[in-house]
């Protein structure tokens, strides 16, 4: 996921910020602001000696999508993959391919789908609304335009399996 303020470029820093002595036993990584989890999960690469993790984020949208992708992550990819699908059909046409985009974020903004369709809308609207941005305003609607990549990845599956 694109996030506002991902610590993807710190990794290196961080890195070298971590007590010398998390090699030798296990332990426990707990990350109260888990946004799109660029730390987590390169600790999850990194160290074997993790044993357990426990995450949190104040946006909700966003950790109901952790759970889909840890309970189902078969069905969300098969949504994403029909999601894909229709947006790539929409490639020459940008009015179709507008409407497509507001139709998915009113319904996703109805909040009223289950939390597998709810999610695979969440990781949609990420990979194709402007910049990757996630705003919503004071009635927790998502309001970004519509971004102009052509063919954004909107399924990652290879990566979706390993994130579960
Ligand atoms: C910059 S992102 C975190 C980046 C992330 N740690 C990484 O590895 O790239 C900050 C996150 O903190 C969350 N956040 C902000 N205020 C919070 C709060 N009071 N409690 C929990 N999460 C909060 C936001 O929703 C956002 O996802």
């Amino acid at each position: 996921m694109k996030w506002a303020g991902g610590k993807t470029q710190l990794l290196e820093t961080i890195h070298n910020s971590l007590p010398k002595d998390i090699y030798e036993s296990k332990f426990t990584y707990v990350e109260p602001f888990v946004g799109s989890g660029a730390v987590l999960f390169s600790m999850i690469n990194n160290f074997s000696t993790l044993d357990r993790v426990v995450i949190n984020d104040i946006n909700s949208d966003s950790i109901n999508c952790y759970f889909t992708i840890k309970d189902n992550v078969t069905h969300l990819i098969s949504e994403l993959k029909e999601l894909e699908f229709k947006y790539y059909t929409f490639k020459d046409k940008p009015e179709d391919r507008k409407e497509f985009y507001y139709l998915k974020r009113s319904e996703f903004n109805s909040r009223n789908c289950d939390i597998i369709i709810q999610s695979s809308l969440f990781i949609f609207l990420n990979r194709t609304c402007f910049n990757g941005l996630y705003r919503v305003n004071r009635n927790n609607n998502f309001n970004v335009p519509i971004g102009s990549y052509v063919t954004p990845q909107i399924c990652d599956s290879k990566n979706l399996f390993f994130c579960k």
